[in-house]
């Protein structure tokens, strides 16, 4: 936003397309990591005098509004991080955003309801994301892009709105995407990436480009299961994708023959339950070879000794990919795995980055201090389809 901000702003509406789209509990922000990494863009565009407009998905409401998705909550936090009033339409673009981008003046901000309340946001149809871009297109003068998590994603308000205005990007996509630069074009070896999370499929596209780039790759979380079976192991109860073992097979050959360090839990923690999020009851569980795992029972967390071999794994890394929490990490008793891994990359000299919102989220909550890693970004699924090598409709659309 630098040549933005010294064309100067002073004066336009300014649309920012933010990503605030953060875990909520009952009405209340649990993490607000996103809010706090887009606010230094609104920040800068306010101070210089624009009438900054931001905008954002929350959650996956059906285009419609739907309470519990409102961006109300974000709002007020938001206000609250800026130390101003920040205004708030109840609707994306019918005259409550009308009137409240009318009522702006140079250097406030308005944040205006959840854009997936309007069907055309997230519509397959040209058309329809097309139409409803011309109605974002009416609100603002010049469109900033700094949503970097949800620049994966072909919407209105991503995709076909900046074709429709001067645009730019902001500061935190600027920043994200330098980052996952130095993943893609000048990576420094030994090279390790850290994939937990519960579905396989979701990293599939991302294993592949990696079996060709990292030098070892360490598998946690739910989709470790999916591996081990297709290693021969049973898994018992635990998460398993039938319909992905011959993919993950032909992947763990692929390893091989290219040299590529594929490593899968040694130990894990096994329960016949899965545990008690809400209350935190205290769970009961076994620790038992990744081999060795009852029929009655389900992986939730890598061991003592998987945590101790990939801490090994990472201590001599000079870079570090980790996306996905390594078991449920919501529940105390089996947050330990995930724990050991932030830790080892802490402790290491490595350049460190942790994607994924449920990672980044794990950090925090589990009291680690952000600044102790490289960088840990706003974005999963478009960090991961970054590193695919996948063009992005939202960085695509900024360049155009
Ligand atoms: C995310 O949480 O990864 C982004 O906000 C994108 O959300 P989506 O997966 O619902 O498009």
């Amino acid at each position: 936003i630098d040549e933005l901000l010294a064309e100067g702003v002073k004066g336009k509406r300014v649309f920012v397309r933010a990503d605030l789209n953060v875990p909520l509990a009952e009405g209340t922000i649990t993490d607000d990591g996103r809010i706090r990494a887009v606010q230094p863009t609104i920040a800068k565009l306010a101070e210089a005098g624009a009438r900054v407009i931001v905008a954002s998905h929350l959650g996956r409401p059906k285009g419609a509004p739907e309470p519990a998705f409102s961006l109300a909550p974000a709002a007020a936090r938001l206000g609250e991080l800026l130390g101003t009033d920040v205004a708030f339409a109840t609707d994306t673009v019918g005259s409550s955003a009308k009137e409240t981008v009318a009522a702006l003046t140079d250097g406030k901000v308005a944040v205006i309801e959840n854009l997936r309340f309007n069907a055309g946001e997230t519509s397959k149809d040209d058309a329809e994301r097309g139409a409803f871009a011309d109605q974002l297109a009416e609100l603002a003068d010049v469109y900033v892009g700094d949503g970097f998590g949800a620049v994966h994603r072909k919407h209105a308000s991503v995709f076909d709105l900046p074709e429709r205005l001067p645009h730019a990007a902001g500061q935190l996509i600027a920043t994200e995407v330098g980052v996952l630069k130095k993943l893609t074009d000048e990576v420094k070896r030994p090279y390790v990436v850290v994939l937990g999370g519960a579905k396989v499929s979701d990293k599939l596209a991302v294993i592949d480009e990696l079996l060709g780039k990292a030098d070892r790759l360490l598998i946690g979380g739910g989709m470790a299961y999916t591996f081990l079976y297709a290693k021969g192991y049973e898994v018992g109860i635990s998460l398993l994708q039938k319909d992905q073992v011959e993919k993950v097979k032909e992947y763990m050959a692929r390893a091989e023959s290219t040299g590529v360090e594929l490593v899968l839990p040694v130990d894990i923690l096994a329960s016949t339950d899965f545990p008690d999020l809400k209350g935190k009851t205290p769970a009961e569980y076994t620790t038992v070879d990744a081999d060795k795992i009852p029929a009655d029972k389900e992986g939730l967390d890598i061991g003592p000794k998987t945590r101790e071999l990939y801490a090994s794994k990472i201590a001599d890394a000079a870079t570090v990919f980790w996306n996905g929490p390594l078991g449920v990490f919501e529940h105390p008793d089996y947050a330990g795995g995930t724990r050991a891994i932030a830790q080892a990359l802490v402790d290491s000299d490595a350049f460190t980055v942790v994607g994924g919102g449920d990672s980044a989220a794990a950090v925090r909550t589990l009291g680690f201090d952000e600044n102790a890693f490289g960088h840990i970004s706003t974005g999963g699924g478009a960090s991961l389809e970054y590193l695919e090598g996948k063009t992005l409709p939202g960085l695509a659309a900024l360049e155009g």
